[in-house]
């Protein structure tokens, strides 16, 4: 049986560093707020005018990705691209980093599925690989938040949260005997949790998808809004369940598991979750407090960073990657190396 094993990582941010205080100066908030609530300390946006989409930092995130691998582009079966702010409405994000490395023909496809859209495209890559239809797939989440915030005091309570980042992932079938790569996956949605963190426009659903002219309230349709309390909850109560739910799966207990990768959407998310799960400090991985959110791009650079910092890697090792998001979306990949 083949399996999908990880062959190189890379990430990607902009330039433009946005500490908390440089938000403070944009709308009514503060260091300690932000700090206190979200463990945030600074985030990466894109230069203002800066024309940069998620295929851009996708694309520097998969050179060095590749680079780590030993692949050329040319060695890519498919590419599969998560995000929830694609470059451009269509075609997707999927279709212009293929185009960008040189590729033609390849299939590429998008997933839509915001904080779970990582897992979503590993857990497909999966099944791609079990399924004999692919064996060298890249995996992309990326993200451009910065372009589509409300970066006024009416859109603290989202702005304040995310940044833009990319991540990249190899992901080759393996012929194995042993038990490595992806051992089990588990993933969810509940669309009924669609309008506590969505953006509405454009909407296909609307007669008239494109505003003729804009005015104050109209805009506000354009940015993300978000039921902070709600989505806290569902989260605190999801990631502990799916995480039980993998571990069955594989028939392993969470001492079994050396580093957790949570999606990083919140420091007091995963402070609760690790405290429920009883799982040591230092099994779990977080690096929220210097990129923020950055959605489908969290999980590859949290992986990218502690790989290159040899955190984990080491022949039988096990590790969780745990997420939860906007649809909602939840779910859990365990890997071993
Ligand atoms: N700066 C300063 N004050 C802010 C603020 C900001 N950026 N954003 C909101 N506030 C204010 C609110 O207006 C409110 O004021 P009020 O009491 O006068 O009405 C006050 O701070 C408290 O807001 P509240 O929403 O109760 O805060 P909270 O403790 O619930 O924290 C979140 C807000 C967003 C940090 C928290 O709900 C959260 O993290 N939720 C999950 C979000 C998430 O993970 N999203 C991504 C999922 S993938």
């Amino acid at each position: 049986m083949k399996r999908a094993v990880i062959r190189g990582t890379g990430r990607a941010v902009p330039s433009r560093l946005v500490t908390n205080a440089d938000l403070s100066e944009m709308m009514d908030t503060t260091d300690g707020w932000i700090q206190e609530r979200t463990g945030i300390k600074q985030r990466y946006w894109v230069q203002e005018g800066e024309i940069l989409g998620a295929s851009d930092l996708g694309l520097e995130a998969s050179h060095k990705a590749l680079e780590k691998a030993g692949w050329k582009p040319e060695d890519i079966d498919l590419i599969i691209f998560a995000t929830l702010s694609p470059d451009i409405f269509f075609p997707g994000s999927g279709c212009l980093l293929q185009t960008k490395l040189g590729l033609s023909s390849i299939p590429a496809l998008d997933i839509r599925q915001q904080c779970t859209g990582f897992l979503y495209s590993l857990v497909t890559a999966d099944a791609y690989i079990r399924s004999g239809l692919a064996g060298k797939i890249l995996v992309v989440g990326a993200e451009i938040h910065s372009t589509g915030l409300d970066k006024t005091t009416r859109g603290r309570d989202v702005a304040v949260l995310f940044g833009d980042g990319a991540g990249a992932v190899c992901v080759e079938g393996v012929e194995t005997g042993t038990d490595m790569g992806v051992l089990a996956s588990v993933l969810h949605a509940d669309g009924s949790g669609a309008g506590a963190l969505m953006t509405e426009l454009p909407a296909s659903r609307l007669p008239n998808r494109i505003p003729l002219d804009l005015k104050g309230e109209e805009v506000a349709r354009y940015y993300p809004v978000m039921n902070g309390k709600s989505v806290f909850k569902t989260a605190v109560r999801k990631l502990p369940q799916v995480t039980r739910e993998v571990l069955e799966k594989a028939a392993l207990d969470i001492q079994d598991v050396d580093m957790i990768f949570p999606h990083q959407a919140n420091l007091r998310i995963n402070q609760a979750y690790q405290q429920y799960m009883k799982i040591d400090e230092g099994r779990i991985f977080n690096n929220i407090d210097r990129y923020g959110n950055t959605t489908a791009a969290s999980i590859p650079i949290a992986l990218d960073e502690a790989l290159e910092q040899n955190i984990v890697g080491r022949n039988g090792e096990t590790i969780l990657f745990v997420a939860f998001g906007a649809g909602y979306t939840w779910g859990a990949v365990l890997y071993r190396f």
